[in-house]
């Protein structure tokens, strides 16, 4: 699959779709539009830039020009709970394209999926997904920004951005990179399960062994943080005893991290 973005040409496995525009409020809402009118999975809303970017938790995600901002619509026939471990896919996905790139080997996972450069959050993703009642989920958007010629400021987290550790990529060819990436590892979920893709994500992940705090919506706790269970969950020995799965929540490395207030 071809299309012509700004100056130059994406080349893509022909599962993608792709649409691009020069400016959107944001692709994951363009994105689940189309999905609720029927569009058939491989969808790939792309855009230069966002005026209204979302990332977790309810927040902004700052989407000036020279940055990558797409979301991938997926129509998996799985529970939500299944559909949701495409999340780990794409941040393996991303992981392998920035360390392409950026040719450093300090590119770590941070449970759920943010990718991290030198321990500096490089990029987010935002899952999205609607059931109608049935067991199988109707769609799934898989919403993806990276940081390649800026990073936000004032966020209260360390960021980074490409651009700060080799010549940045442009979005179409960090895509062209990131696609075909992405569409091996969703292959590979769905063909396997998710044993080899827990596999990578735990031989890249941040902290795997060590102490981290996990900020969750009622409740901050403390522990080690030692495996991914096989729905994805992060699986705590807490500090006072006992053993703790994380479904939903920030997770934050000592010794920086755990004096600060923000979150990531
Ligand atoms: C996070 O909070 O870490 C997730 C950020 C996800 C941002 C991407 S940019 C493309 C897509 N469109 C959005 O509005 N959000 C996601």
């Amino acid at each position: 699959m071809n299309i012509a973005t700004a100056g130059s040409s994406l080349e893509l496995p022909p599962f993608y779709h792709p649409v691009y525009f020069e400016r959107l409020a944001s692709t994951n809402d363009e994105a689940k539009h189309r999905a609720e009118e029927g569009t058939p999975e491989g969808l790939l809303i792309v855009a230069a830039e966002q005026t209204q970017g979302r990332g977790r938790r309810g927040r902004g995600w700052a989407s000036p020009p020279g940055n990558l901002y797409c979301s991938l619509l997926l129509r998996p026939r799985v529970p939500p709970a299944e559909a949701a471990l495409a999340g780990f896919c794409a941040a393996l996905a991303i992981a392998e394209s920035v360390g392409h790139f950026a040719r450093r080997p300090e590119v770590r996972l941070k449970w759920p999926n943010d990718v991290l450069v030198a321990g500096a959050k490089v990029s987010g993703i935002l899952l999205e997904a609607s059931s109608s009642g049935g067991a199988a989920v109707d769609w799934l958007v898989i919403g993806m920004g990276v940081n390649l010629a800026n990073k936000p400021e004032g966020v209260g987290i360390a960021v980074t951005c490409l651009a700060e550790h080799c010549p940045a990529p442009t979005a179409t060819d960090f895509l062209s990179s990131l696609a075909p990436n992405l569409l091996a590892w969703l292959e590979r979920l769905r063909a396997e399960g998710f044993a080899p893709v827990r596999g990578a994500w735990l031989a890249a992940a941040q902290g795997l062994g060590e102490r981290v705090q996990a900020r969750l919506p009622a409740e901050t706790i403390n522990g080690i943080f030692r495996e991914l269970d096989d729905r994805g969950g992060l699986i705590m020995d807490l500090d006072g005893g006992g053993r703790r799965v994380i479904q939903s929540g920030e997770v934050f490395f000592p010794p920086a991290d755990l004096s600060g207030s923000a979150c990531c």
